[in-house]
């Protein structure tokens, strides 16, 4: 079975109070990044997903004895993607962050076999050219058979799940994203439960396989998606949601 380990946290508080708060949680090498770092909105994300980020963490290692916050140093790659030391020492497994407008959330697993890709979005309305030129034919004909969504939370989630994918194969925004095409099958399923909790979406990506495997969540006015590349068909998959 492979566990992906979720935790999703919203704040109201400000820059004042993530300064503050940077101060108690981060190791060294996170204090020499946050130097770097000079607008202030970059600065309350990044702390926020680095806050939510240890704390999946230092839940899900748990087992190997207590750690702190600042004993957890969540780095980046050359490529943007996080990685994770504990006293020195490598994490085997993946991480990864997403934050936006007061919402942050991570996702981990220890399953070194697979790669993961968590995003968050607002669902609001967009430039008309952001819906032509981002998706595929497919995805555009779909937007006519799902009327339960509005067209903006259809495209926001479809946007959520492709930035997800690249993520999850350590690109970000540096390909094509209509090379990655995201279908809600099952939309009864869907629209009975979006309210509550996580459900299956379909990824596929032209060129990297077919083992992909998606999930979304609806809270209020944003969307999280999540997805995992390297899980087999058989294996058995398991969202727990981490709460603080
Ligand atoms: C990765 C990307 C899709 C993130 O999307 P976003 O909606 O802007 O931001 P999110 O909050 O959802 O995600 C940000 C997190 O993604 C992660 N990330 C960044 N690049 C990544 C990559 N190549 N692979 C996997 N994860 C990545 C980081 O953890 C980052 O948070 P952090 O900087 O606080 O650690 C986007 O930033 C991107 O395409 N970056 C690559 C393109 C690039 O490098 N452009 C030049 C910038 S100067």
């Amino acid at each position: 079975m492979s566990i992906l380990y979720v935790l999703i946290h919203e704040v109201d508080e400000g820059q004042a109070f993530w300064e503050k708060e940077g101060e108690k949680f981060l190791s060294p090498q996170e204090r020499e990044r946050l130097t770097s770092l000079r607008f202030q909105k970059r600065r309350q994300e990044w702390l926020h997903g680095r806050w939510v980020a240890k704390h999946l963490i230092q839940r899900v290692l748990s087992d190997f004895g207590e750690l702190t916050l600042s004993e957890i140093s969540i780095e980046n790659r050359a490529d943007g993607s996080p990685w994770v030391f504990v006293k020195g020492e490598e994490v085997q497994g993946e991480l990864s962050i997403s934050h936006r407008e007061g919402w942050a959330c991570a996702a981990f697993s220890q399953n070194t076999e697979i790669s993961l890709g968590i995003d968050v979005e607002k669902i609001e309305k967009r430039d008309p050219a952001f819906y032509m030129d981002y998706f595929t034919d497919r995805e555009k004909v779909n937007r006519a058979l799902i009327s339960e969504m509005s067209e903006e939370m259809y495209y926001t989630f479809l946007w959520s799940a492709k930035e997800a994918v690249l993520k999850a194969l350590k690109l970000g925004l540096r390909i094509d994203t209509r090379k990655i095409e995201i279908l809600l099958g099952g939309f009864d399923t869907i629209s009975r439960s979006f309210a509550c909790s996580w459900f299956s979406i379909s990824i596929q990506v032209l060129g990297v396989g077919e083992n992909w495997t998606g999930f979304g969540y609806i809270r209020e006015q944003f969307v999280m998606t999540l997805a995992c590349h390297g899980i087999k068909k058989s294996e058995p998959v398991m969202i727990q949601e981490i709460r603080l």
